[in-house]
């Protein structure tokens, strides 16, 4: 079992890509589970159970879910207590009070807690071959890395601790969990990748794919007008961009109109590229 984290700036098409990735996998004969975050579900707009809106119907073997961030906390917590008046008593509790103070990260501890659980023998059964998480982006995703640590040193030992170094753990083993950053060939964005990946490799030791999005082809031959002289200089950069990181792989911008068409465009592009 492997799982996967798709990550990268806002609107890069982390969504699209996770689902052409989940859709390869599927066709090879894998069993996947694509994973969105909550609380609004976003996949629907690619995936539909009947032909009816001419979206993807997925094969049986690709089960598409929405983690919804109250069930898997008390999931979560009802692990530590088994039972279930005890789940309830625990929201007035002392320890409840503490975790209060680091909520922020709570939400992004109790999302890894379920994604690392099949590795941690813990929680509901979940048996895939691939976990394809449709994850936050960049900025959210150092503070989903950040919350097993940020839990571990406000407490300091017991089950709840355990837990927290073991997701890290499993985090950080690459035989385990892949990472995938999408990102476009434009400036901005390859500075921001770099800082990323930075950190990542810095503060974990992790070392994600890149995968290179919505590169644009050239309008035609020595275009003499100033729109495509401009262009021309713009995309130009592109292959600069590519040259300079090491990628995964690249996917040109597609003119399709609807979401699932392009998630169908990029899939056949994906073709039988090797899953690192
Ligand atoms: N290769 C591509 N060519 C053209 N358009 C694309 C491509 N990839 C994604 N898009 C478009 O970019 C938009 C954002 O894509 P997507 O929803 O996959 O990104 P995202 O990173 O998941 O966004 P968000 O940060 O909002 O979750 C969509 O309108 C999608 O159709
Ligand atoms: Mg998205």
């Amino acid at each position: 079992m492997k799982i996967v984290f798709v990550t990268g700036k806002g609107g890069v098409g982390k969504t699209s890509f996770s689902s052409s990735l989940a859709l390869t996998k599927a066709s090879e004969g894998h069993k996947v589970l694509l994973v969105e975050f909550g609380p609004k579900p976003f996949l629907n707009y690619i995936f539909s159970k009947n032909k009816v809106d001419k979206k993807i119907i997925p094969p049986a073997n690709l089960e598409i879910v929405t983690w919804n961030y109250e069930e898997v906390l008390i999931e979560f917590i009802a692990y530590f207590l088994k039972v279930k008046t005890l789940v309830e008593k625990f929201f007035s509790s002392p320890i409840m009070k503490k975790l209060i103070k680091v909520a922020p990260s709570l939400r992004e501890l109790v999302y890894l807690g379920k994604a690392t659980s099949p590795y941690r023998n813990i929680g509901k059964k979940m048996d895939y071959d691939y976990l394809i998480i449709d994850s936050y982006a960049t900025g959210h995703f150092l503070s989903l890395l950040r919350s097993p640590a940020g839990m571990m040193s406000a407490i300091k030992k017991g089950a709840m601790h355990e837990q927290c170094k073991t997701i890290l753990e499993v985090m950080k083993d690459p035989e385990k969990v892949s990472y995938y950053v999408v990102t476009l060939p434009e400036k901005l964005p390859m500075i921001e990748t770099k800082e990323f990946i930075g950190s990542l490799q810095d503060e974990f030791n992790i070392s994600p794919q890149i995968v290179l999005n919505k590169i644009k082809q050239p309008l035609r031959k020595n275009g003499k007008t100033a729109f495509e002289q401009e262009y021309s200089e713009q995309i130009g950069h592109q292959d600069n961009y590519a040259s300079k990181m090491n990628i995964y792989k690249s996917f040109p911008y597609f003119y399709d109109l609807k979401l699932s068409d392009l998630v169908t465009s990029m899939t056949k592009k994906l073709g039988d590229n090797e899953l690192v």
